[in-house]
């Protein structure tokens, strides 16, 4: 007898809706192992990447979850195959095109994180055009990191402030977690609380590094591709019965 997929439209009744994570983190790992294993190209991985993500947004939006932030492209990524990196560029752009309607009636805010300066001029003029059509939005939060690399970002952050002090606008005394944080591209985006990381793999690969010095860490084998909402439910799961100290003894 074969059972019927649980769509999982609302909150599971096994979560509860007061200890739900107020930001999700993704590093979507796996696109590429996925597409091997059914023998196709890499790049049909990233395509399934993309409705993963989407209902992962989605998913977020209907369970309660108010911000999401997904990592597209880290500073790493362009030492792939030229024809790869092609392929995400293109795709972001055409995703970013074909999504905006939908996520502007859907009142989901978007914010790209990185350097973006570097991106292909069509694909930055898209991701202009997503943010300021969404800025004034009031529902989920959804930060795309691209050309996103934590170490790149503290850097800059520190240039910044190094050159306000020399300017004078700043004193070195005066510099704290608060003023540091305004520096970052994620400014004014409060820190996730829960990063989760798929195919397996124990590495933080350069994301977030500030923004999750206390978020609960989960890793599932599941490669991106497969990764449905039963997986997110059991994320939850495993969250809700962490305990979260922030280094205090309760
Ligand atoms: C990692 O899998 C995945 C990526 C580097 C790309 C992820 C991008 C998307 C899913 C598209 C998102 C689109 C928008 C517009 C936000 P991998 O290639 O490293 O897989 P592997 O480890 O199996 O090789």
């Amino acid at each position: 007898m074969s059972v019927e997929p649980i769509i999982l439209q609302q909150l599971p009744t096994d979560l509860s809706k007061d200890r739900l994570p107020q930001h999700v983190a993704v590093i979507m790992d796996g696109n590429g192992r996925w597409a091997k294993n059914q023998g196709k190209p890499r790049i049909i991985g990233h395509q399934k990447g993309v409705d993963v993500l989407k209902d992962l947004l989605r998913c977020c939006k209907d369970w309660g979850i108010p911000a999401l932030t997904a990592y597209a492209f880290s500073t790493e990524n362009w030492g792939r195959p030229h024809g790869e990196v092609q392929f995400l560029m293109t795709l972001f752009e055409r995703v970013l095109r074909r999504e905006l309607q939908e996520m502007k009636a859907e009142n989901v805010k978007i914010r790209f994180v990185g350097n973006l300066q570097d991106l292909p001029a069509s694909l930055r003029q898209e991701i202009d055009r997503s943010m300021e059509d969404t800025k004034n939005n009031q529902g989920i939060q959804f930060t795309v990191a691209t050309n996103y690399g934590g170490r790149h970002e503290i850097i800059q952050a520190c240039q910044a402030i190094a050159t306000k002090v020399e300017q004078g606008y700043l004193k070195s005394s005066e510099i704290n977690e608060g003023v540091f944080e305004q520096y970052l591209y994620t400014q004014g985006i409060p820190h996730p609380d829960l990063l989760i990381r798929t195919s397996g793999e124990m590495r933080i690969s350069n994301f977030l590094l500030w923004q999750i010095a206390y978020a609960e860490i989960y890793v599932t084998p599941a490669l991106w591709p497969d990764f449905n909402r039963e997986e997110f439910h059991q994320a939850l799961i495993t969250y809700q019965k962490r305990d979260r100290r922030f280094g205090k003894v309760k």
